[in-house]
């Protein structure tokens, strides 16, 4: 990969002019009329042993491949030390944070979207990337020792982004059609990867993006908007819909993997961020993978009643493949 500047340290240049690799093309920022219709779903977790709310669970992940969900059980407070943890890292001073900084070719640490050739558009994003599970395969030497707090509040909310994971994986497999112990056996040595972004306030708002257009790689993505700035857009029937941040919830949307092993029943939906002229803005991905070892490929019970839809490999193969490209559109290489 090629190395990026820091969009912080750009950003508080305040130069007149961006420099054009980050600068899109107009059309790329056409206005979408919104009304409430068009709001994504809200799931209650704590509701999922009814009927209802699982039949409303699996329409959203159907028709929308995302939702907000509430009543995650994850405790209020280790929310709130988690955003102030993630912001405050960020307030660091650049010399410090670089002790964190990236290796070439490698997403993990504090740096930006790999760049893979000279005339590929940038993204408006600094980002802290960790892999906090499986636990065996930390790397320590990434993890931020200031703030003091941060490694404690870190593995905390990873293991409770866990349990969601498990929890929504079985409701997912039972809404499927298929054995909930052997989708969720999948989640439980997971490979998780947590993204921390910063989008620091752009004076053009309205030429760059925080994120280019693309599906999540993963099975599961659980997002938190952490400063509570909106940014996040999906696209619904060929319109970009901003998902306003509601406190308290987690976004989650259904990654390629759960498309590919739903055999196309459940959706991993194109989005994008975009920035602000003011305010900066913060989130918190994690993405849910399956353990390495996982076929990547529509599941058993799925592929009786409808032919395969998509081709199968290995975890490994399957991220080497998409990993190797860039953009939206990945996803078409895995079907078949
Ligand atoms: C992403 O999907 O890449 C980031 C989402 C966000 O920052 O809200
Ligand atoms: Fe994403």
């Amino acid at each position: 990969s090629l190395p990026v500047d820091s969009v912080q340290a750009l950003a508080s240049k305040n130069l007149k002019n961006i420099p054009s690799r980050y600068i899109r093309p107009e059309i790329e920022f056409e206005v979408v009329p919104i009304d409430e219709s068009q709001q994504i779903p809200v799931i209650d977790m704590s509701k999922l042993d009814h009927g209802d709310e699982q039949k409303k669970l699996h329409q959203a992940c159907k028709d929308w491949g995302f939702f907000q969900l509430i009543n995650h059980g994850i405790a209020d407070e280790l929310i709130a030390k988690m955003k102030i943890d993630t912001q405050e890292f960020f307030k660091l001073p650049m010399e410090e944070k670089m002790a964190y900084a990236q290796l070439p070719n490698e997403i993990e640490g504090y740096g930006q979207t790999l760049v893979r050739s000279a005339d590929q558009k940038l993204d408006w994003n600094d980002m802290l990337c960790l892999f906090p599970l499986p636990v065996p395969l930390r790397n320590m030497r990434f993890w931020p020792t200031n703030p003091p707090s941060f490694r404690e509040t870190f593995d905390k909310y990873s293991t409770e982004l866990h349990k969601v994971t498990i929890y929504l994986i079985k409701r997912i497999a039972k809404n499927l059609g298929t054995d909930p112990k052997m989708l969720s056996s999948f989640f439980e040595d997971e490979a998780q990867v947590i993204r921390m972004n910063y989008y620091p306030p752009c004076a053009e708002e309205s030429k760059v993006l925080g994120a280019s257009p693309h599906s999540d790689a993963a099975g599961l993505t659980l997002l938190l908007q952490v400063n509570e700035v909106e940014g996040l857009q999906i696209k619904k029937d060929e319109k970009w819909v901003p998902v306003k941040p509601i406190p308290g919830t987690l976004i989650v949307n259904m990654g390629d993997i759960i498309e590919i092993m739903s055999n196309g029943e459940y959706r991993s939906i194109e989005h994008r961020v975009v920035v602000n002229q003011e305010k900066e803005r913060l989130s918190m991905v994690a993405f849910q993978n399956p353990k390495v070892g996982t076929e990547i490929g529509p599941l058993a019970d799925l592929v009786k009643t409808k032919k395969a839809q998509y081709k199968t490999m290995s975890l490994e193969e399957y991220l080497i493949l998409r990993l190797s490209g860039k953009g939206p559109g990945m996803l078409n290489q895995m079907k078949l």
